[in-house]
């Protein structure tokens, strides 16, 4: 996709420049696959992309992570094996590009702290764990916003729980700009699928598949298939329909969106019948559903054993990465700077 731009007088036409990141705090799951990264994999083909692995902001809830090179190495695994290419993309770890830490600091310069404070991601860490809220989870959204703006990214494939913090990106850049009367920054915009950002439910009924709903209701990419198969036979279901046409409550309506991101369409149609004539029997859609599952999942979780015994095929990668996002990253930071009145 292009955008035109126009520079001295004249129409060129720019790539659309597209930034994401996930953090290494455990393996993917379908959540990231389908928030996330399936989109990243498309982008890859037509846009300038820009996808890194966020070991910096995992600090914010992982403070003594032993391992946290493993960790973001493993993360850049399952990029490669969903897909990824270093040709067509920069894939780099976020450790690796500190200009980006630059920016954090300007951006933080001009961050107020109700707006921090209002965060709902914040809020629901200040919940779950009150004797760690730091300083880097209350300025989580300016590190995010400097993640994406190195590189004036305009478009940032995410899952729907970042939505508010693209909101802050956009805030923080138009601040930005009016503040040093200049248009450095574009406002970027989250991506989804084509009906909007995604959220991929929890197994377990309610909420979001994340590590915080537990192992259990999380399907990840390096499950094997005996265990794909246990967790979505205990999957929450009820006891079926009782009228014909019935509205699907949340954790049926979770099955057949699970359903949706793996089986065929064929498939989805032919469960959602039997579900509004109360014919279905949860036992057998468990069981496709399960099949369609570990067919999805067991040649990414093969790539991903693959993929991973090759260390130095690995270190060039993240050589590769980090030398091509330092090149975009410089460029933006010298016209922060000079804007702001530093000295180049
Ligand atoms: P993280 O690591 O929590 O999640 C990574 C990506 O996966 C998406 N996601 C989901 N999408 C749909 N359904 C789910 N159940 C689900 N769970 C996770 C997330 O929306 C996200 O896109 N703050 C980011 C990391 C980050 C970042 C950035 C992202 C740091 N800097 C700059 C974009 C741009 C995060 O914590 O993602």
């Amino acid at each position: 996709m292009y955008l035109c731009r126009i520079i001295d007088n004249n129409f060129v036409m720019a790539k659309d420049i597209v930034c994401s990141g996930i953090r290494p705090t455990g393996n993917l799951h379908l959540g990231n696959y389908f928030g996330a990264l399936r989109n990243f994999v498309r982008m890859q083909e037509e846009m300038d992309c820009y996808f890194f692995i966020a070991d910096y902001h995992s600090l914010t809830t992982h403070p003594t992570p032993g391992s946290i090179y493993n960790d973001a190495r493993a993360i850049l695994v399952q990029y490669l094996a969903a897909g990824l290419d270093p040709e067509k993309a920069t894939i780099y770890l976020q450790s690796d590009l500190p200009e980006t830490i630059e920016l954090y600091l300007f951006f933080n310069m001009n961050a107020y702290l109700g707006e921090l404070e209002r965060v709902t991601s914040f809020k629901d860490k200040v919940r779950q764990n009150p004797n760690n809220v730091n300083a880097g989870l209350l300025t989580y959204p300016t590190l995010m916003a400097a993640d994406i703006l190195i590189h004036k990214a305009t478009r940032v494939p995410v899952g729907k729980d970042q939505e508010q913090h693209l909101e802050m990106t956009r805030t923080f850049a138009q601040r930005f700009n009016n503040m040093y009367h200049s248009e450095v920054f574009p406002l970027p915009q989250a991506i989804g699928s084509s009906t909007g950002l995604v959220k991929i439910p929890a197994l377990n009924g309610s909420g979001k598949m994340g590590k915080s709903e537990g192992e259990a209701s999380t399907i990840f990419l390096t499950d094997e298939p005996s265990v794909i198969r246990k967790k979505i036979m205990k999957a929450k279901s009820d006891s079926g329909p009782t009228e014909m046409n019935q509205q699907k409550p949340e954790e049926i309506e979770n099955l057949f969106s699970l359903l949706k991101a793996v089986s065929s369409p064929d498939t989805v149609e032919y469960f959602d019948d039997l579900y509004n004539r109360c014919q279905i029997r949860y036992g057998d859609l468990k069981k496709q559903l399960a099949e369609d599952m570990v067919n999805f999942v067991e040649p990414l979780r093969q790539r991903i054993l693959e993929i991973g015994a090759d260390d130095a095929a690995l270190r060039r990668i993240m050589d590769l990465g980090k030398e091509k996002a330092h090149d975009s990253a410089a460029r933006t930071l010298a016209e922060v700077r000079r804007v702001i009145g530093y000295r180049n």
